[in-house]
């Protein structure tokens, strides 16, 4: 279904790592040719600045900048000055809490959850104490699912903001956000989804869900770092007042008081992220020729089988089996997470431990950590196999250790 041999050709550190066993996508995917192309091609033909220039050069970067906006917001179906280039999902987070902050009052309240990422959560966490709002939880399910009945349970009267995850960093649960946004929506909130770990996964679109805003990253889905997106409905866009104030986002400048530019410029101070949205348009690009879904079903069906694998390890618990997305999120009784992955990378196996920047998620589970494997196109059955096999080879070796030895 899916020719790994020929896809791994596209990712350069294949090249420069061949034994590499990279199983932490959640993290960070593998960077894609046709991105490292696209940045070098704007750094080597042109490098200068945006928006601002009267020459040539200038009106070519701009153009090249202003097409990875309308490729973005084709992407997830947005209109085109609804797309904000950010440095990432935690940048377009913070912006929204940061403009609704001033917006809130005592006795708001802000819905949330336990599985989210810190970037999801500490804003509004923020907001809440500054503005003496109330910050509350939806209850989870005993396997760390949001239901909508359980949405439900805390949608109030008095709920303005719902900021929830789209998909679980740690646990890799879909939200199944299309009802909550619209039972959201009769009690007048807005809501904020974080869909960093969705991006390169599910197919998004802002229409049909009617989400109000949608932060994601590009180097999540195969783009640079230092990019990101801040999806937001124009007409919300509108009312909101920038958060940082610079160049070019200005429209009028006085000694007392200023204007702005129009959406998406409003929120955009300072010189953008050019190569970084350039090289994001590109990462668009190649996960629309190998089809979202196509990828996702190659992904889970590997996750399954390496699932069943752990599965025969003694001692092994696997929080996730079934999740949306394939991330398996588990333990090794008596073994510390960061021990394991130490001894994985003995193998050259990437993996990632520690509570994943979503410490309630590892206090919901009752752990102090957990060890993560993400998968991507680029991963294949014996990846999964290496990985299985070393983790067997590390439960033996710790298990040699009694308390008294260590
Ligand atoms: N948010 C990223 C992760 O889940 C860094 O690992």
């Amino acid at each position: 279904m899916m020719d790994v041999k020929k896809i791994r050709e596209d990712f350069p550190i294949y090249q420069n790592e061949p034994a590499l066993v990279y199983l932490d996508s959640a993290a960070s995917a593998l960077k894609v040719k046709p991105v490292i192309e696209a940045i070098d091609h704007y750094y080597e033909t042109l490098g200068v600045n945006v928006h601002r220039g009267t020459y040539d050069l200038t009106y070519e970067a701009t153009e090249l900048y202003e097409k990875a906006r309308q490729k973005v917001a084709a992407f997830i179906h947005a209109e085109t000055d609804e797309i904000i280039f950010t440095r990432g999902t935690t940048s377009s987070l913070n912006t929204i809490a940061l403009a609704y902050r001033d917006l809130l009052k005592p006795g708001d309240e802000i819905i949330t959850s336990e599985l989210e990422h810190h970037s999801s959560l500490l804003p509004w966490m923020m907001a809440a104490q500054k503005t003496k709002a109330e910050l509350k939880y939806i209850p989870l399910t005993k396997t760390g699912r949001i239901t909508v009945e359980s949405f439900k349970k805390v949608l109030t009267d008095r709920t303005k903001i719902v900021a929830i995850t789209y998909i679980s960093n740690v646990l890799g649960y879909q939200t199944p956000i299309k009802e909550i946004i619209a039972l959201a929506h009769e009690k007048g909130a807005i809501v904020i989804l974080d869909a960093a770990q969705a991006a390169s996964h599910i197919a998004i679109d802002v229409k049909d869900l009617n989400v109000d805003y949608l932060a994601f990253s590009g180097h999540k889905m195969f783009g640079p770092t230092g990019i990101g997106v801040l999806y937001g409905k124009k007409a919300l866009l509108n009312q909101l007042e920038p958060v940082e104030y610079g160049g070019e986002m200005a429209d009028q400048v006085f000694q007392t008081h200023a204007t702005w530019k129009e959406t998406p410029i409003k929120f955009e101070a300072g010189t953008p992220i050019i190569s970084g949205a350039i090289g994001l348009a590109a990462a668009v690009d190649y996960i629309q020729t190998h089809n979202l879904e196509q990828m996702q079903a190659y992904t889970l069906k590997l996750r399954d089988k390496i699932v069943n694998d752990l599965k025969a390890i003694e001692g092994i618990t696997i929080y996730n089996p079934d999740a949306e997305i394939a991330t398996i999120t588990f333990n090794v009784d008596g073994v510390h997470p960061h021990d394991i992955a130490t001894f994985l990378d003995q193998d050259k196996i990437s993996v990632r431990a520690g509570h994943h920047c979503a410490q309630l998620v590892s206090h919901f589970l009752n752990v102090q950590s957990t060890l993560r494997v993400s998968l991507h196109i680029y991963n294949d059955e014996r990846d999964g196999n290496l990985l299985v096999e070393s983790i067997r080879r590390a439960v033996a070796f710790f298990s040699g250790f009694t308390k008294e030895s260590l």
